[in-house]
């Protein structure tokens, strides 16, 4: 789903927010994906408990999403819209343009052992 958040228009240059409240969890951590090689792709795994939102602050990349029934590709490039990404979905980001940047919120403190690496192994737990 693609969340708009509030845009603040200046002619000094626009401003936009992430706040609790913005998103649909509290936020415990942000990281961020830069200089990412042309070609490359990151991802490649699901979680089962933690949420994400994702922004293209920079430049723009494709996100594929996977819930095990179908996928959906989510082309993000504006800094003021981003893609919320609930439990139990698998997701692929590719296709980044030179200098992208992703910055991911997440409803948890990094726990790898919250993440499925594998896809079959992401297709069982669902069931
Ligand atoms: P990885 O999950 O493979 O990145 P992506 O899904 O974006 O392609 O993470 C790459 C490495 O970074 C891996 O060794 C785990 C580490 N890492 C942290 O230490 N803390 C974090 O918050 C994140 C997201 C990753």
């Amino acid at each position: 789903m693609i969340l708009t958040l509030p845009k603040i228009e200046d002619p000094r240059g626009n401003l936009s927010v992430i706040e609790n409240g913005t998103i649909p969890f509290p936020i415990k951590r942000v990281y961020y994906l830069y200089d990412v090689p042309s070609g490359a792709q990151r991802g490649g795994h699901a979680h089962k408990g933690q949420q994400e939102f994702i922004v293209a602050v920079s430049g723009s990349f494709d996100v594929i999403l996977d819930d095990g029934s179908g996928q959906r590709v989510f082309s993000l490039n504006r800094p003021y819209q981003g893609l919320y990404v609930t439990t139990k979905i698998w997701r692929e980001l590719k296709n980044f343009s030179s200098g992208a940047v992703c910055l991911v919120v997440s409803s948890g403190e990094y726990d790898e052992d919250d993440y499925i690496r594998d896809y079959d192994e992401f297709i069982d737990y669902l069931k």
